[in-house]
């Protein structure tokens, strides 16, 4: 049985056609990023609009890239939250009226939930339970699955998620919206110890996160500089940040693994793109004997064949629920236990 996904919880429009081998027969993207870039961030107006013009020609593409016609959709997933409510809104519209018109079932599914499931496109036979850590731009999380779809929050950030923290460094850096990626090429000419940054709850036996300080550190750090010195030290600068935030990341991973006594450590979100996070973390794997799983690049951002995979998940482990209510701010230890 073949899903539908449709991803639309900030700046992406994406479709994807995922079988019930988790094989991924088209996995369509459109990036609202040139769009948002001139405003240094997402406008939730100007996404849910965007979404609204191209939710159709993305949903047509994907269609003909795997060859298929609209009849051989077996059922349609969507992400109904967390996320911006307009940008979730127009998804959500759309799945169901499209499950109308093609009298399919319609299953909502939380984003996170759906970066978790990204895990079991690049392996299917994957077996809870495992640790998942979530980095995205709007997420810092550490869980706990358990078989069958049981998730337990270890812990999270108290304030900026990690995708946040690179960004709206980078920002204060000159680089351009999302500033992530442009943060970690730059990092690669810089010196990592060149700046002492902090690593906040550091010493604090928690799974907790929190990069706000850090970010008040890099302003600091940039204000005392002349905007000569600031170029001629960008990259160590983004080097140093960048080793303060995948430090943190990689001390509280390995951490939730020994307390949890798990052996399986799963790396999703936007952020899991990171060289340099996911060489320390194949270093640590190596040294404390854990297994490490993450995505292919083009599965570590926000798209529709995650959805598509949670839903065939839920289906195979007899864990449908149907649509729910549309949130912004779902949380999936929450939506667990009601369900
Ligand atoms: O999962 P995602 O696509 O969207 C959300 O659900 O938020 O994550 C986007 C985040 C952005 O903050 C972006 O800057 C960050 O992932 N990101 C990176 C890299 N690639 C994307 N951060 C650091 N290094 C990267 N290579
Ligand atoms: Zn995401």
């Amino acid at each position: 049985m073949i899903y539908l996904g449709i991803e639309s919880s900030c700046d992406e429009t994406a479709c994807a056609l995922v079988d019930d081998h988790f094989q991924i027969l088209a996995n369509t993207v459109y990036s609202q990023i040139d769009i948002h870039a001139v405003y240094g961030g997402v406008v939730p107006e100007i996404a849910a609009r965007a979404h609204l013009d191209k939710i159709l020609p993305v949903y047509y593409e994907t269609l003909k890239a795997a060859g298929l016609s609209q009849d051989q959709i077996g059922g349609i997933a969507f992400t109904r939250g967390p996320g911006l409510l307009g940008p979730l809104l127009v998804g959500s519209s759309f799945a169901r009226g499209l499950a109308l018109k093609l009298r399919r079932s319609i299953e909502g599914i939380n984003h996170i939930e759906g970066h978790v499931a990204s895990a079991f496109l690049t392996e299917p036979n994957l077996k809870a339970p495992f640790v998942a850590l979530v980095v995205s731009g709007g997420h810092t999380e550490l869980w706990r699955v358990d078989a069958p779809l049981c998730y337990t929050l270890l812990g999270k950030t108290r304030d900026d998620a990690a995708g946040e923290a690179f960004d709206k460094s980078g920002k204060l850096l000159g680089l351009g919206y999302p500033a992530g990626p442009q943060v970690s090429k730059e990092a690669e000419t810089g010196d990592a110890n060149a700046i002492e940054f902090p690593q906040a709850l550091d010493q604090r036996d928690n799974f907790e996160f929190s990069f706000s300080g850090l970010k008040t550190s890099v302003l600091r750090y940039t204000q005392s500089l002349n905007e000569k010195e600031l170029l001629h030290q960008r990259a160590s600068i983004c080097a140093s940040l960048q080793k303060a935030i995948v430090e943190s990341l990689v001390k509280k991973a390995c951490r939730a693994l020994r307390a949890t006594d798990l052996d399986t450590l799963l790396l999703v979100g936007g952020v899991s793109a990171n060289p340099s996070l996911r060489l320390n973390l194949q270093e640590s794997a190596k040294r404390f004997g854990f297994r490490l799983i993450v995505p292919s690049l083009d599965l570590c951002g926000d798209n529709a064949a995650m959805i598509a995979a949670a839903a065939q998940m839920r289906r195979q482990l007899g864990l449908l629920r149907g649509p729910g209510e549309l949130s912004p701010n779902i949380d999936l230890s929450c939506e667990n236990s009601k369900g």
